[in-house]
């Protein structure tokens, strides 16, 4: 692909481990140990400098207050987000909201809406976490990945694409909770972007879109599927 020095490795559903050209470690939306995607190998987190969380369902933070107990990573989310963090023994926490950007691990990273919900089940209760949120990361390299977190398909996209031009976007294809590959092949139209790498999808039954049908509707687009636990560069 075109990640110069970047190693990025799907570790299924919405999550992904990202090693910087320099060396840091990045989980989005860390969620390994009960995730059934993801590869045994990968469900002990070795080295974590920053955890980017989309919001604050379990499937996305499922494992952000075992990982931050464990290497207090600086923590990226929205405000309400972190603040429950911090409630959880977060001790790094650097909140931000929609429109900001911030440096964090060497990645100037942006926070740009979702649409989508974000309550935080925290024993029996659900409280409130703040919004959903996607991430635009421009690394040392120049080079941009739009994690779009849970979303449907909205027209601000094309904000989204003239403001930062992401070359890479990571979409969410499943159905059910988010876009499905009819969506998500309009979201391409908006971001027009090199290379699409479909996630939060095939993770339980219901989750049903796949990559192929996703191609077949962005034709212009290349779509790259990943395997969980395999690292491309
Ligand atoms: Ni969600
Ligand atoms: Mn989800």
């Amino acid at each position: 692909m075109i990640l110069n020095g970047i190693q990025l490795t799907w570790l299924g559903h919405a999550s992904f481990r990202i090693e910087t050209p320099a060396g840091k470690t990045i989980y989005v939306d860390p969620w390994v140990m009960g995730n059934p995607m993801c590869p045994e190998r990968e469900k002990t987190v070795a080295k974590a400098d920053a955890l980017f969380c989309t919001h604050g369902h379990q499937d996305h933070i499922g494992d952000a207050v075992a990982i931050t107990r464990q290497h207090q990573p600086v923590i990226v989310g929205i405000y309400e987000l972190c603040a429950w963090l911090q409630k959880k023994g977060a001790e790094q926490i650097s909140p931000m909201n929609k429109g900001g950007t911030q440096t964090v691990a060497g990645v100037k990273v942006t926070m740009v809406h979702a649409d989508h919900s974000c309550g935080i089940l925290d024993g029996n209760e659900i409280v409130y976490g703040g919004e959903a949120v996607g991430y635009v990361m421009e690394f040392e390299n120049g080079v941009k990945i739009y994690h779009a977190g849970d979303t449907n398909v909205f027209g601000d996209m094309a904000i989204i694409r003239d403001l930062y031009a992401p070359e890479i976007v990571m979409l969410p294809i499943g159905d059910l909770f988010t876009m499905s590959p009819r969506e998500a092949a309009y979201a391409c139209k908006l971001l027009t972007p090199k290379f699409v790498i479909p996630m939060h999808f095939g993770t339980f039954p219901p989750l049903t879109g796949r990559p192929d049908e996703l191609q077949k509707l962005a034709p212009k687009v290349k779509v790259i599927e990943m395997t969980p636990g395999v690292t491309i560069s």
